[in-house]
């Protein structure tokens, strides 16, 4: 165990682990896709770490403007207006486009901050206190923010704050046995009925909020259907509910459009965002509403405030990461790998029986591991391990959430890396064919 590794283990308390026998490998350079540890070895970064570096590593007009920003006016209390401040609000309400003219944004840190940010702008807004959100979501890893989380990473903090209900999004590939749909519109109409019939006995009277991952992300990459959630809004408005699409993961080009909720025919009442906003450079998150909502606070107070909101070096990032996103012209290249991508995936799944099936959309997407096709059974936990361990020991580094794979490289990959990326899955995958 090299030094760094030993103190990282004796002091540091790491993510979602049991701390006894973890060995993170120790990390000493980082540049556009890729990363290499102490000993050389280079990974293709195929995770963009978590979701979030969408522009990789080593962006320097990030960096320069995050280095000018510290040499200028590093912080601020959030009350004091600073040019980096006015200029990354408007590029983000902007970057939200049709339908939040008018709209506003509350900078926060971070993720799971935002969704908290976005409970209390609901309940001010509605004077009501339930919210909904779906099974096989995550929302965050805060007190009210795991409520909104429907899986197992919330059950730490239960019994938790009153009123958080679940419902089930859609995820045909594992829809009850019995139901059987006969197109698109059937999935989209059966996973509606099940949300009005959540709202009906959850009393439309009370909910607050429907919170949506516009497109679920650590939970599999569960793309709604067509309609799936313009009918949401629908629901939205017809019981005086706000609609909240959570972009944390899916915002900022992942899917393709700036936002994901752009290519589904639907405007929420507020976003939450973060990670691909300043791309991992330094934290950065928030929370955009429409014109009603921030109207609703010209004349009631806001009870929200953070000693970092809207941190000058977190603004100045996201203004530059804006600027790179279409410097770069990210939205063509998420286009035309997204689409060699998913073409690379047909194969694959034609190939390897372990597939069952993959999902994409953008440069997000998963593959989801089976032992046995016909009746869907899924890896257990181990094998799942093994299959990224043997990954990681090729150099393609990403994460794994049950019995699911994630592929979502940084937005600025190029045909050859993503291509030789995926011989290397290809290569794993036979050899994990053989382990069934
Ligand atoms: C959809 C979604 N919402 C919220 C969060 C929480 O973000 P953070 O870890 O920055 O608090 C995540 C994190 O992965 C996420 O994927």
């Amino acid at each position: 165990m090299s030094i760094i590794q030993d103190i990282s283990t004796k002091y540091n308390l790491h993510s979602w682990s049991p701390q006894k026998g973890l060995k993170p490998t120790v990390i000493t350079k980082a540049e556009g896709i890729f990363f290499y540890d102490e000993d050389g070895n280079k990974y293709y970064d195929m995770s963009s770490q978590l979701v979030n570096s969408n522009l990789g590593h080593g962006n320097k007009a990030i960096v320069d403007a995050i280095i000018a920003q510290a040499n200028t006016v590093p912080f601020i209390a959030p009350s004091y207006a600073i040019d980096v401040r006015s200029e990354a609000a408007k590029a983000i309400v902007e970057f939200a486009g049709p339908g939040f003219e008018g709209g506003k944004v509350f900078f926060t840190n971070a993720g799971a901050e935002s969704n908290e940010n976005a409970l209390k702008f609901c309940k001010a807004y509605t004077g009501k206190w339930k919210f909904l959100s779906m099974y096989r979501s995550y929302h965050g890893s805060t007190f009210g923010a795991s409520q909104l989380t429907g899986e197992a990473r919330r059950f730490i903090s239960e019994p938790g704050v009153p009123g958080f209900y679940h419902f089930d999004g859609p995820y045909p590939y594992r829809a009850p046995k019995q139901v059987h749909f006969k197109d698109e519109a059937d999935i989209t109409n059966y996973y509606l009925d099940r949300l009005e019939e959540t709202i009906i006995r959850e009393n439309p009277d009370a909910i607050a909020g429907i919170f949506v991952e516009t497109v679920v992300g650590s939970n599999g990459i569960l793309i709604p259907p067509a309609g799936y959630l313009p009918g949401v809004r629908a629901l939205c408005d017809k019981y005086h509910i706000l609609m909240v699409c959570d972009e944390v993961m899916a915002g900022f080009y992942r899917t393709g459009t700036k936002f994901a909720f752009q290519q589904f025919d639907v405007v929420p009442d507020i976003v939450s965002f973060a990670k691909g906003a300043t791309c991992g450079y330094v934290p950065l998150g928030g929370v955009i509403v429409q014109k009603h909502i921030a109207e609703h606070f010209e004349e009631n107070k806001m009870w929200n405030g953070l000693t970092y909101s809207a941190h000058p070096m977190g603004c100045a990032a996201t203004i530059a990461a804006i600027g790179e996103y279409e410097r770069l012209d990210i939205e063509g290249n998420v286009r035309d790998r997204g689409a060699e991508l998913k073409a690379r995936l047909d194969v694959l799944q034609a190939k390897h029986k372990v597939i069952g099936e993959y999902r994409a959309i953008g440069l997000f997407s998963m593959i989801e591991l089976v032992k046995d096709r016909e009746t869907k059974e899924p890896f257990d936990p181990a094998l799942t391990a093994k299959t990224l361990g043997l990954l990681k020991a090729k150099g393609f580094s990403t994460y794994l959430n049950e019995n699911c794979i994630s592929i979502a490289p940084p937005l600025i990959i190029t045909k050859d890396e993503l291509s030789d990326a995926l011989d290397i899955l290809d290569e794993v995958l036979t050899e994990v064919d053989t382990l069934i």
